[in-house]
Formats: structure tokens, C-alpha cells, sequence
């Protein structure tokens, strides 16, 4: 998207993300979980945070439904709305991403075009895209908002996986199982991933 004012000058940090990086001690990094709802991107992002951070990493977890009462407050779930939540949110990510913190973003995400689009806003090698892998059933029986039901019975419009498509990731830099992976298996697969790409240490 272009910039609507000509008159908008990019002015440069002098404080660097590089700057930070060596303070921090730990790259920076967008690690973003995508799946159906109820296939355990928050759970699992929030789980990854907890151990960095006790590893003394600069974390911080962006999750759809909290940025769904602020930033995106005004959007819905038309596929016009979720175009525009993941262009915002990734646009947030990428600052994140120059403040040289480790983000951990939990959207379901579910255009592989948007997912590429925020790929694309960042330096390669600093988006990592997980799949949480689960399928549709199980996460209708978890049903752990009571919006599955909701979408069956009509009073939610849209709903992904039921009325509204979604669109698993072809090349991901991970895939977790989370319905035949524990909780922890999902944390060690995730945490590895980062220890090999050199973004935080072992
Ligand atoms: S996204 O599609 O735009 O990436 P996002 O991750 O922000 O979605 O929000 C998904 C959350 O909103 C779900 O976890 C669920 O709790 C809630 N939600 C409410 N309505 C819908 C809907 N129609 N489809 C999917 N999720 C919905």
C-alpha cells in the first residue's frame, strides 16, 4: 500500500535495531502462529513467552482476540476485515521486530496471500510462520469459546472453518500437531526452531 501524503519523510533511528540486539543479547524475531481457532496458537504462543522469558528474552505475545478490543476494535470478520486486522497487525509486528523484541503473534491468519504479505514486510529469516496443526473436528468438540456451536447454529456469520474458508500454509517453517502433541512437546519443537536459527541461544 502506498503512502497517501507525498508529503511524509522517513526520518532514521539512531538507536538501531542492531543497537538493541546486542543489549538484549537475542534476536529479533516475528514468530507467527497460524490455525483454526481452538487449534492452540495462544496457548502455545503464550507458552513459547514464558520460556524466553525466563531465559531473559524481550518478548511479546500479539494476540487476535486482544487486539481485536484496541487496535481492531472496528473490524469484523468479512474477508475484508481479516485482510485489514493481519495488515495492521503485521505492520505492529515489524515495528516490534525494529524494537528488537522477540514477537509472538497468534492470529488465524487465514489467507495465504495476507501470510505472504507479512513475510514479505520483513528482512528473510525474521518471520517464522508455525502451523498449529489440528484438525477441524477437534477443535469443534474443544469448543472452548462456545463459538463453534454459535457458527453451527447460524448466530455467527463467517466462521472460520465452518463458513469462512481457511487456507493451511504450504511451506511453513514448522508444523506442531496440538492434537497429538502436549503442550511442552509444542514449546520444545518451537523453542529448537529458534535455537537453530540463531535467534536466541541454547
Ligand atoms: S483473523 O481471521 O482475522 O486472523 P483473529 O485471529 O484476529 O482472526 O481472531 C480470531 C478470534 O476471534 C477467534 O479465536 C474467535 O475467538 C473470535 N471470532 C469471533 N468471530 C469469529 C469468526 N467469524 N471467525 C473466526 N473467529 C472468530
Amino acid at each position: 500500500m502506498s503512502v497517501r501524503s507525498s508529503h511524509v519523510v522517513w526520518h532514521h533511528a539512531t538507536v538501531t535495531r542492531a543497537d538493541r540486539e546486542r543489549l538484549y543479547r537475542h534476536r529479533a524475531a516475528v514468530v507467527w502462529f497460524t490455525g483454526l481457532s481452538g487449534a492452540g496458537k495462544s496457548t502455545l504462543a503464550h507458552a513459547v513467552e514464558e520460556r524466553l522469558h525466563a531465559l531473559g528474552a524481550h518478548t511479546f505475545v500479539l494476540d487476535g482476540d486482544n487486539v481485536r478490543h484496541g487496535l481492531c476494535r472496528d473490524l469484523g470478520f468479512s474477508e475484508a476485515d481479516r485482510v485489514e486486522n493481519i495488515r495492521r497487525v503485521g505492520e505492529v509486528a515489524k515495528l516490534f521486530l525494529d524494537a528488537g523484541i522477540i514477537t509472538l503473534a497468534a492470529f488465524i491468519s487465514p489467507f495465504r496471500k495476507d501470510r505472504a504479505w507479512v513475510r514479505s514486510l520483513m528482512p528473510t529469516g525474521d518471520f517464522l510462520e508455525i502451523y498449529c496443526q489440528c484438525p477441524l473436528s477437534v477443535c469443534e468438540q474443544r469448543d472452548v469459546k462456545g463459538l463453534y456451536r454459535k457458527a453451527r447454529t447460524g448466530e455467527i456469520a463467517h466462521y472460520t472453518g465452518i463458513t469462512s474458508p481457511y487456507e493451511a500454509p504450504e511451506n511453513p517453517e514448522l508444523t506442531v500437531n496440538t492434537a497429538e502433541l502436549s503442550l511442552e512437546q509444542c514449546v520444545d519443537a518451537v523453542m529448537q526452531l529458534l535455537v537453530a536459527r540463531k535467534i536466541v541461544l541454547a
